[in-house]
């Protein structure tokens, strides 16, 4: 693991970066990977596996020789000499019989094996998602999931390739070659060793130079690849804002575009192989050329016999054999190592947001919220938020305004603890969320963003995803105070409804009371309710607004509303502007100082008595 030390330290804003290690290393993880306790049941297999793979080799250097002497004494019984054509005909049958074992036991193997590699693939995937999962709201945020799907599928699927090839494949070889070129050396000729090593050293140097060039063109080709599929997707994910741009032949341009991209890449990288395919036939058959010639020249002189002339066809055939997927057994190989890098880069990501060793738990929270002198700016932003200050006391409401960008959901993200501050703290009951556990913290608050995303599950299985061991009574209290209850039971499916793909086949104020149903059903020290009902139109908002009244009974309630009416309750309310409080107090204060709140307040008056006199 050289080289690994030099690795800068990469947390997750960075976008994923191959581990950077070569086939070596590669090799190294994945026999520490089938060296993991959760593998100890395959141990068996494994080490049958590799005893198969030897086997096989050794039998397939037996057969030519065996080949050999059975002609030989075939032709010598013609000749009148020996031993008769019965005992001629016995050794061939037993080549042959040595010959089929030797293409079986592999069979074998992989036979055996396969579960193995797919329990090994299994345990890296898991391990990755588990990790991605934990990497921060900014990591997921600058990601297409496809290409972070197509990170962890690759990697498992290199796992695969690297123990096949090398393994079975290439490790084989040279045992091979090793065989044979001692058995051609002490039965023939040593200028036929030579000759066997020599072209095959010459082949594989050939091959693996004119791969690595391909290797990069099919680099390339994947970029394009990820490139277009993660367009593809986005496109039909978006398809509602495309739709209501009319921009579907734009769309359809940009795709087109992706996918020229991707073609001609593909086109590089196929051509290359006919380049490489011919100089790999050139180099074997100059290897055949020379060791047939020499042979012939030993058995006109008489050194050898038509027998050990075939054996030596033989012997090189089957060396070459498996040859033939070098290139691409080594394409295969490199691009493993690259996938299987990125994976590890992946896993070795460090997430921006990690408990402390000595993290504690919050148990039984009252819901004291604090910020003192909190600042914070996504990166490479200009202003975030800045000198913020407040304090809301168990079961007390507090409001923040302001136009968007003003740094209102940066707040609330700022206490679930999704990003740290950059200067100050967050308090959850008096206790720094940098020294709480993630889990512990974020139970103890309940969100309602302002649009609700659900899983592409029933209503049930939604609202009961805040607490999965809920009882159906616990779901119906639930569901009865999100003024859901009704909707439910009247649907044909009841609770066993499915909501689509994003919650789709609900409407916006059906899938806000779902969510707010979840977070009732969580029952949180902290509502947090981040413009829950900015998305609705003004009749649903008022019904919806209900539902989270409820919710809030008993709370410290954290909201941001765009609609003032929603706030004017709340016993602080923090307007906001540029990421700083201008204004704070409750509302009848607020109206007093006729300044920006004031302000807000007039226009939207103003906005809602039009809004009534035109109907
Ligand atoms: N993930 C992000 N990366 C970079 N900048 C962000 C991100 N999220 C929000 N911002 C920026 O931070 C500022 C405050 O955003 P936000 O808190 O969402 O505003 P509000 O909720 O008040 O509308 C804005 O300028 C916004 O563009
Ligand atoms: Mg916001």
């Amino acid at each position: 693991m050289a080289g690994m030390s030099t690795a800068h330290a990469q947390t997750d804003s960075d976008k994923i970066e191959s581990a950077d290690g070569g086939i070596g290393v590669s090799i190294g993880r994945i026999l520490k990977l089938l060296a993991r306790s959760e593998l100890a049941k395959w141990r068996p297999v494994m080490v049958l596996a590799v005893l198969l793979t030897l086997g096989a080799a050794v039998l397939e250097v037996v057969f030519p020789l065996l080949l050999g002497y059975a002609i030989n004494q075939l032709v010598a019984d013609e000749a009148g000499l020996v031993t008769g054509a019965a005992a001629a005909a016995l050794w061939l049958a037993i080549a042959f019989a040595i010959k089929f074992l030797a293409g079986g036991l592999p069979q074998l193997r992989d036979w055996l094996f396969s579960p193995v590699s797919q329990d090994a693939q299994r345990v890296v995937c898991v391990d990755a998602f588990g990790h991605a999962q934990s990497l921060s709201l900014g990591f997921h945020q600058t990601r297409r999931t496809g290409a972070l799907n197509r990170v962890i599928e690759r990697g498992a699927s290199a796992i695969d390739y690297l123990i096949r090839f090398l393994a079975f494949n290439i490790g084989p070889t040279i045992v091979r070659l090793g065989l044979a070129a001692i058995a051609l050396a002490l039965a023939y000729d040593a200028w036929l060793a030579v000759i066997a090593v020599t072209t095959i050293v010459i082949y594989a140097v050939t091959t693996i130079m004119i791969t690595e060039w391909r290797v990069r063109q099919r680099r390339k080709m994947n970029e394009a690849d990820t490139r277009f599929r993660g367009i593809a997707v986005d496109i039909l994910t978006n398809f509602e804002t495309v739709k209501s741009f009319a921009a579907e032949t734009r769309e359809t341009g940009r795709f087109n575009d992706a996918m020229q991209n991707y073609n001609h890449r593909y086109v590089d990288a196929v051509r290359s192989m006919y380049v490489l395919n011919a100089a790999q036939a050139l180099v074997m058959n100059l290897g055949f050329v020379a060791a047939l010639v020499l042979s012939a020249w030993r058995v006109s002189q008489g050194s050898m016999q038509i027998g050990d002339l075939m054996a030596v066809f033989a012997m090189f055939s089957s060396l070459y054999a498996p040859l033939n997927i070098l290139g691409w057994a080594w394409r295969e190989i490199k691009q493993g190592a690259v996938d299987l890098e990125k994976l590890y880069g992946l896993l070795q990501m460090k997430p921006e947001v990690a408990d402390r060793p000595n993290a504690t738990t919050l148990t039984k929270p009252e819901g004291r919220v604090t910020f003192e002198n909190v600042g914070f700016t996504h990166d490479a932003r200009a202003i975030g938020v800045q000198d913020i200050s407040f304090e809301t006391p168990p079961g007390k409401k507090i409001a923040f305004v302001g136009t968007s960008g003003a740094g209102k959901s940066t707040l609330l993200k700022l206490l679930f603890r999704f990003y740290d501050v950059q200067s100050g703290r967050v308090l959850v009951d008096g206790k720094d969320v940098r020294d709480l556990t993630q889990e512990s913290l974020r139970n103890a608050l309940g969100l309602v963003p302002q649009d609700v995303v659900l899983f592409n599950e029933t209503i049930k299985a939604n609202i009961a995803y805040a607490r999965p061991d809920a009882d159906m009574d616990a779901l119906r209290d639930a569901a009865k105070r999100a003024q859901l209850l009704d909707f439910i039971e009247g649907l044909p499916d009841g609770w066993d409804t499915r909501v689509g793909e994003r919650g789709l086949k609900l409407s916006g104020g059906e899938k806000q009371r779902v969510g707010i149903a979840r977070v009732i059903l969580a029952n949180p020290a902290v509502l947090v309710l981040d413009e829950a009902t900015s998305a609705l139109d003004s009749a649903t908002e008022e019904a919806v607004q209900g539902a989270l009244d409820e919710a809030a009974k008993g709370r410290t309630t954290l909201m941001v509303a765009h609609r003032l009416s929603t706030v004017q309750n709340a016993d602080e309310i923090i307007v906001l502007k540029a990421g700083r409080i201008i204004e704070r107090g409750p509302h009848e204060d607020l109206l007093a100082l006729k300044g920006e709140y004031a302000d807000m307040w007039a226009r939207q008056a103003k906005r809602d008595a039009l809004a009534v006199a035109a109907e």
